[in-house]
C-alpha cells in the first residue's frame, strides 16, 4: 500500500475512536507543536485527538497524585502525539514478535509509515545505550578513564550475537559482541544516527575490551549487592505503560508493570530512599535513553523492594573489562 494511503487509513481509525476536540486545549496544543517542532498537514486532526487523550490521562493522574493516590508525577512530553501501540513500535522492543503473523505484519507497516512521516530518528536502542553505559562505568572503575563508546557500533554490528539493531537486542549479546570483536569504537569515531546501517567498525578507534560478563540472580537483594561491588548495572525492564512514557518525577510504581515482559534496556546507576526507609519509599536511580526532556533530566526513580516492579532485577547484568 502506498504510505500516504496507509497513514490516512490509520488516522481514520484513530480519529473515529477519539473524543471530540476540546477547544480549551487549543493554546496548549499550539505551544506543544511549537516546542517539539511538529508539522502535520492532513494528519493534524488525528494527531491532536491522540495528544488530547494523553493530555487528559496525564492531568487525571496528577489530580490523583495530589490526593495521595500515586507516588509519582506525570508530564506531557515529545511522545504525546503517539498512541501506546505506536510508542511501543517506535521506542521499545516487541517482546512477543512471533504471536500472530498478520498482526505483526500490520504493526510493521504502521511502524514504517509513522516513522517516516512523524517520528524520524526514533529507534528501540535502549539495550545498546545500556550496554555502552555499563562498559563505560566498568572502564572508569578499573582504569579511572572516562570514555564515550559507540551505541551505533553495537546497533550495526552485533547481529551475529543475536541483536537486531533498532528492532531490539540484549545487553548480554552486546557484551558478547565486544568480547568476540575484541573492541568497541568511540562515540566520536562512530556517532549515533538512530537507524540501522552497515557495520563500520574500525579497530584503530576502539576504546574498550570486554573479557566476560556476569548475569545477576533475579532478586533485588542481589542487584543491590552487585551495585555496591561493581557500580552501574544494565537492566531490562517493562517500559511499555503510559505511566512510564510520561513519567516526570517521584518514585515510579505501577502495579500493572510486568516483571516478566521485558522490552527496554536501562542502566541502574544508584539507589536510595526518601523519607523513612521503612515507609517503602526506596528507589533505584535509573538512567534512560529518551533524552533529557523525559523524566528527571533523563533519569527515573523506580520502586525498590516492591516485588521486583517492572522486572528491574529479572535480567540484570554487567560486563568485566
Ligand atoms: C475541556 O478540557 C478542560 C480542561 O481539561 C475541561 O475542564 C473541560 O471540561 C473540557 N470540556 C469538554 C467539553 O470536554
Ligand atoms: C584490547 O585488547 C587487545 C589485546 O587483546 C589490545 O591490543 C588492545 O589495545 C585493547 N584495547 C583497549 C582499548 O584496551
Amino acid at each position: 500500500m502506498h504510505p500516504s494511503l496507509f497513514l490516512a487509513a490509520l488516522c481514520l481509525g484513530i480519529a473515529s475512536a477519539a473524543p471530540q476536540l476540546n477547544q480549551s486545549l487549543d493554546d496548549l496544543w499550539s505551544q506543544w507543536k511549537a516546542t517539539h517542532g511538529k508539522l502535520y498537514g492532513m494528519v493534524e486532526e488525528c494527531r491532536r485527538a491522540v495528544w488530547q487523550k494523553n493530555m487528559k490521562m496525564i492531568m487525571q493522574h496528577n489530580r490523583e497524585y495530589l490526593q495521595g493516590k500515586h507516588s509519582f508525577l506525570m508530564a506531557m512530553n515529545g511522545f504525546g502525539d503517539m498512541t501506546n501501540e505506536e510508542f511501543r513500535h517506535m521506542m521499545i522492543e516487541e517482546s512477543q514478535k512471533e504471536s500472530g503473523s498478520l498482526l505483526w505484519f500490520l504493526a510493521v507497516e504502521k511502524y514504517i509509515v509513522t516513522f517516516i512521516i512523524c517520528f524520524q530518528g526514533r529507534c528501540a536502542s535502549g539495550w545498546a545505550f545500556s550496554a555502552t553505559g555499563a562498559i563505560e562505568g566498568q572502564i572508569f572503575r578499573k582504569y579511572g578513564k572516562r570514555v564515550s563508546l559507540s551505541v551505533q557500533n553495537l546497533l550495526d554490528c552485533s547481529q551475529a550475537e543475536g541483536n537486531e539493531g533498532c528492532n531490539g537486542g540484549l545487553m548480554s549479546n552486546a557484551f558478547q559482541y565486544v568480547r568476540n570483536n575484541r573492541g568497541l569504537d568511540t562515540e566520536e569515531s562512530y556517532p549515533y544516527v538512530a537507524r540501522d546501517g552497515p557495520c563500520k567498525y574500525r579497530p584503530e578507534y576502539s576504546a574498550a575490551n570486554v573479557t566476560a560478563f556476569q548475569t545477576i540472580p533475579r532478586r533485588e537483594e542481589a542487584l543491590l549487592v552487585a551495585m555496591k561491588n561493581m557500580g552501574s548495572i544494565s537492566a531490562a525492564i517493562d517500559a511499555s505503560l503510559d505511566t512510564f512514557r510520561f513519567y516526570k518525577g517521584g518514585i515510579y510504581y505501577d502495579p500493572k508493570c510486568s516483571s516478566e515482559d521485558l522490552n527496554h534496556g536501562v542502566l541502574v546507576v544508584g539507589y536510595g530512599f526518601q523519607g523513612k526507609e521503612s515507609d517503602n519509599q526506596k528507589y533505584w536511580f535509573v538512567k534512560n535513553s529518551w533524552g533529557t526532556d523525559w523524566g528527571m533530566g533523563g533519569y527515573i526513580k523506580m520502586a525498590r523492594d516492591r516485588n521486583n516492579n517492572c522486572g528491574i532485577a529479572t535480567r540484570a547484568s554487567f560486563p568485566i573489562v
